[in-house]
């Protein structure tokens, strides 16, 4: 059994910490300017502007089906959909506002959709849901609102009510908990300071206070108890969320030291929503790498794609998912119920190491390949038997003396596989 105690959570995070690996989709009106999920803030962009793109969304080849089928490939095992993002914009039938999906000439409840399509594929449901809201007329303006540069935006947000806000989201959020049977994640996203620099004195940052969060959190809980919220709205609760980032160690409680459960959410390319001219795409081996060096140290990671405003995956995040699909075929086994190696373990160089949660197996990633034999120090005698993992071709055993320390070799073929990341398997010895 894996040594790791991690941190107690009021929702049910067991299946989360196994699966390992989930999509993340960004889509809303913003996927039409293709230029950024934030361009209406970036671009100072105006309702009456905004307006032509709820006027206009018409995803006619949106499929969720085919959205599903290739994370399922891909080895995701669950998924999480922006339900509202920053925009204000929903993509379920609410009866709190009439900027919903339905109101446009699309015309259904995209959420519905989504949700049927993945629960049929197996993957676990999850919501995201923006705290931020650029269309509410109660959310007050801030240093990103899109209306912080009129010359009238004092007065105009002085008459705001954020209450009136808050309480709109806990409506909202009774209905996505309510209406669609189980849902596993609530990503709320996200508390920011008072940034002083491009800020005006009556300007403040936004945070739990503004959301009400313990309210908000209560009103999730009572209707669905075991679901996994974030850390986001500013009270911490099942998992903390390092983003556009690879963290180095497993993170731990600040006050109290004990292991987070955690989840690094990243993009294919600089960008969540769609941005077609956006060209910073990873490579396949960062790809791969990200997955791995997520899992070594104990997280998740959850990998984002952003749809195009028809509604279809385009070719560049298609063949990333493709990248997954091609590794996790033949190397899931070192992601899923697996976490970081117990300390007895040290990688050798160039090499990552997971542990199945039982402690049986041991799996060594050869990120940089090495020529011929791999040397372990710390492993001798511990280890049944050696095979990689992508085909179970046995690899042989032998042992050595360097720096007068005894050391586990693995013989390897001098030409690496056809496989991104080659994968040893390890069956250790049973104390
Ligand atoms: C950031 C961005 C947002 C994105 C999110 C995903 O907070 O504001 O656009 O949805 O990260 O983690």
């Amino acid at each position: 059994m894996s040594s790791y105690v991690t941190k107690k959570t009021p929702g049910d995070t067991s299946w989360f910490t196994k699966d390992r690996f989930g999509m993340f989709i960004h889509f809303g009106l913003y996927s039409m300017p293709a230029r950024h999920e934030w361009v209406k803030s970036i671009e100072r962009i105006t309702e009456d502007k905004y307006d032509l793109y709820f006027k206009y969304f018409n995803p006619d080849m949106y499929d969720p089906k085919e959205w599903a089928r290739q994370a399922k490939a891909a080895g995701m095992k669950y998924v999480v959909l922006t339900t509202k993002h920053h925009e204000g914009f929903c993509l379920f039938d609410s009866k709190y506002t009439d900027y919903k999906s339905t109101n446009t000439p699309y015309g259904k409840d995209i959420v519905r959709e989504y949700v049927e399509a993945f629960r049929a594929e197996g993957l676990h449901i999850g919501f995201y849901y923006s705290l931020i809201d650029w269309h509410h007329p109660d959310f007050t303006i801030d240093q990103y609102h899109p209306r912080r540069e009129v010359p009238t935006a004092e007065e105009i947000s002085s008459k705001r009510d954020m209450k009136k806000y808050a309480q709109y989201m806990r409506d909202q959020v009774t209905e996505l908990l309510t209406n669609y049977g189980k849902i596993d994640i609530l990503w709320f996203d996200y508390s920011y300071e008072k940034d002083e620099r491009i800020a005006k004195p009556w300007m403040s940052g936004k945070g739990k206070d503004d959301w009400e969060a313990e309210k908000l959190i209560a009103t999730v809980r009572s209707l669905q108890p075991d679901i996994i919220i974030d850390n986001r709205t500013g009270i911490d609760q099942d998992i903390i969320t390092p983003e556009q980032f690879q963290p180095t160690h497993w993170p731990k409680d600040k006050k109290t030291g004990e292991l987070e459960i955690w989840e690094t959410c990243q993009t294919f390319s600089g960008s969540w929503g769609y941005f077609r001219d956006e060209m910073t795409w990873k490579s396949p081996k960062m790809l791969i790498d990200m997955l791995i060096n997520t899992v070594c140290i104990g997280g998740n990671l959850i990998m984002n794609v952003g749809p195009t405003a028809r509604g279809y995956l385009d070719y560049r995040a298609e063949e990333a998912l493709k990248v997954y699909a091609d590794w996790m075929k033949y190397n899931s086994r070192s992601i899923y119920d697996c976490t970081m190696a117990e300390p007895e373990f040290t990688a050798p160089r160039g090499c990552r190491l997971t542990q199945s949660n039982d402690g049986k197996r041991l799996y060594v990633h050869l990120m940089e390949y090495p020529f011929r034999f791999l040397e372990m120090p710390g492993f001798v005698d511990k280890v049944e038997y050696a095979q990689f993992l992508h085909d179970s071709s046995e690899l042989i055993l032998t042992k050595t003396e360097s720096a007068g320390e005894d050391a586990l070799v693995i013989k390897l073929p001098p030409v690496k596989p056809k496989v991104e990341v080659p994968v040893i398997e390890l069956f250790l010895k049973q104390k």
